[in-house]
């Protein structure tokens, strides 16, 4: 089942630039959007797909886009933050959301793969937000294109070389300037949050994790929220991912949330890595 649900995914990855996710509330325009927020289609998008949770220090996260890769939004009174940009294909739905959120202040990349910052350019033209992104990944960000990573399993393995090999410019984004980059870690305090970025490496060379309060994390593509899936079926570094997830399991965080997926509750991580450790 395992191998099934890997090749499933691992396709569904590389063919990504086709794919165009149904996720809830596709056909909600954006006049909808607006002035029809009372219409049960918009309660049923904002309670499932634009999500909301708070910490018990009171910062709230968003879930901005669901589905092919997931982006989220981190609020305090002054300031919005948008963690990653999503697929191209999403661009459109992406402009439409952020109108009811309001305007990202700057923009956190967990790395910089195709499906994470395909909006990167249409953001930066509309609102000039700061891009903040691992030194690794500052010259991928910059050219908008990073090598495809490494399967994580043999198939995967065979899949990503073809994709580099047949269609490398399916996985190219327009590049953005890089605003803010970092080594280990990046305080988000000069946003007024109590978080941070941190270097969680091992799926890309510069991937990172947004660690909100202490209490949740979003982790990019650190680990999967995919039912029978947590390893990332594609990473460059398998035992850093590892060793990511005891960083990630040090910052006492509750609940994870990763771009491809639903969030994953502590205890769940805990026992994976165990797994991969003992
Ligand atoms: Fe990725």
């Amino acid at each position: 089942m395992g191998i099934v649900q890997n090749n499933y995914y691992s396709v569904v990855f590389l063919f990504s630039p086709l794919w165009c996710y149904g996720e809830m509330g596709k056909t909600i325009s954006e006049t909808n959007l607006v002035n029809h927020q009372n219409c049960f289609i918009f309660d049923v998008q904002v309670m499932v797909v634009m999500r909301t949770w708070n910490t018990s220090k009171g910062t709230t996260v968003q879930r901005v886009l669901f589905g092919r890769s997931n982006v989220y939004m981190l609020f305090n009174e002054t300031y919005r933050l948008l963690v990653d940009t999503g697929a191209k294909t999403d661009g459109k739905k992406l402009l439409r959301r952020l109108v009811s959120t309001g305007k990202p202040d700057g923009v956190i990349m967990t790395h910089t793969h195709f499906d994470h910052m395909g909006n990167a350019g249409i953001l930066k033209d509309r609102y000039a937000p700061v891009f903040i992104v691992h030194e690794a990944e500052k010259g991928y960000l910059e050219s908008g294109n990073i090598p495809l990573p490494e399967g994580s399993c043999r198939w995967t393995r065979f899949i990503s070389r073809l994709g580099a090999e047949k269609v490398p410019h399916w996985f190219q984004s327009r590049g953005v300037r890089a605003d803010i980059f970092f080594r280990e870690r990046y305080n988000l305090e000069a946003f007024g949050f109590n978080a941070y970025v941190l270097h969680t490496y091992g799926h890309s060379p510069g991937s990172a994790s947004v660690i909100i309060d202490n209490e949740m994390a979003l982790v990019g593509d650190a680990l999967m929220g995919v039912p029978g899936m947590l390893f990332p079926p594609y990473a460059d570094n398998i035992p850093a991912v590892v060793q990511s997830w005891k960083k990630l399991l040090d910052t006492g965080c509750h609940t994870f949330h990763p771009a491809h997926g639903f969030p994953v509750g502590r205890k769940k991580l805990e026992l994976a890595y165990k797994r991969r450790t003992h």
